[in-house]
């Protein structure tokens, strides 16, 4: 097995995920960056880091999540890391929600549940080891308007969280979710200014937190907090406290 030790971060090349690729960089992994439609970020971010590689897929699509491992297999002999960190937010109340935006956020998360099937399999059962982070949300604990099946999707992250820590009860294989608050990138850039100024107000920190606030706690649960296990840590500026 090659002895430095590997990570994958799924949605790796914007916003949150690209974060927790130079954090995870910067700790000594050598970095898997995920993306499906962000290749030249990707790309980007690759030279940046320098050790690593690049692994497109729709994580919507089975197949595609099936060659993405064939990829990841030939590029690692080992996964110390798994960053489930991919996610869609739409928009939209109840009534004009249609079906097609709601199974969007479900096919994802589908989509997230099998690619961490795939990676135990494939690497953590094997080795006994690994770590596994599902980025979710403060909107999962507390609800939006706005934003139902996106609500939905980021409590059922952390159920995964919980649910699979449980199943790998006796294996050294920890499974937490990071859930962020409102955090400065490419999906809360196009809130209304008018929403954006009510979320402050309800921020203690006053301010949005950036993707780097994020990825440093996952740097954390990915190399420290070895009796950290199942549970949801709240990165948000004091906005919900769990
Ligand atoms: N920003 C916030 O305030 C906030 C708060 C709480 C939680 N989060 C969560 O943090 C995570 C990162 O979000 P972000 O704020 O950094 O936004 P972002 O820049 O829009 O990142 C979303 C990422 O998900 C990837 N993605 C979306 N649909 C995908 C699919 N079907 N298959 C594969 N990849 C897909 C995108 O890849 P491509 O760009 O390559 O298409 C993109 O890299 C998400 O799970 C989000 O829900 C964000």
């Amino acid at each position: 097995m090659s002895e430095k030790k590997v990570a994958l971060v799924t949605g790796g090349a914007t916003g949150i995920g690209a974060a927790c690729v130079r954090e995870l960089a910067a700790k000594g992994f050598r970095v898997g960056i995920h993306y499906r439609t962000s290749a030249a970020a990707a790309v980007s971010l690759l030279a940046e880091i320098g050790d690593g590689f690049l692994l497109p897929a729709d994580l919507a699509t089975i197949d595609q999540v099936d060659a993405l491992m064939e990829r990841l297999k030939a590029q690692t002999d080992r996964l110390d890391v798994l960053v489930n960190n991919a996610g869609v937010a739409i928009d939209a109340d109840m009534q004009r929600m249609r079906i097609e935006q709601f199974d969007m956020q479900r096919t994802l998360l589908r989509g997230t549940w099998y690619l961490t099937k795939r990676v135990l399999r494939q690497y953590m059962l094997r080795a006994d080891s690994g770590r596994i982070i599902n980025i979710s949300s403060v909107v999962g604990h507390t609800g939006n308007a706005g934003q139902i099946p996106y609500a939905m999707e980021k409590a059922a992250m952390d159920a995964l969280t919980k649910s699979l820590a449980a199943e790998l009860r006796g294996r050294n294989i920890l499974v937490n979710s990071v859930a962020p608050g409102f955090i400065a990138t490419e999906m809360t850039s196009r809130l209304p200014e008018g929403v954006r100024a009510g979320i402050l107000d309800r921020i203690p920190l006053g301010r949005m937190g950036r993707p780097e606030e994020v990825a440093q706690m996952v740097g954390f649960l990915a190399t420290a907090g070895s009796y950290i296990t199942g549970t949801v840590i709240h990165v948000n500026g004091g906005l919900y406290g769990g």
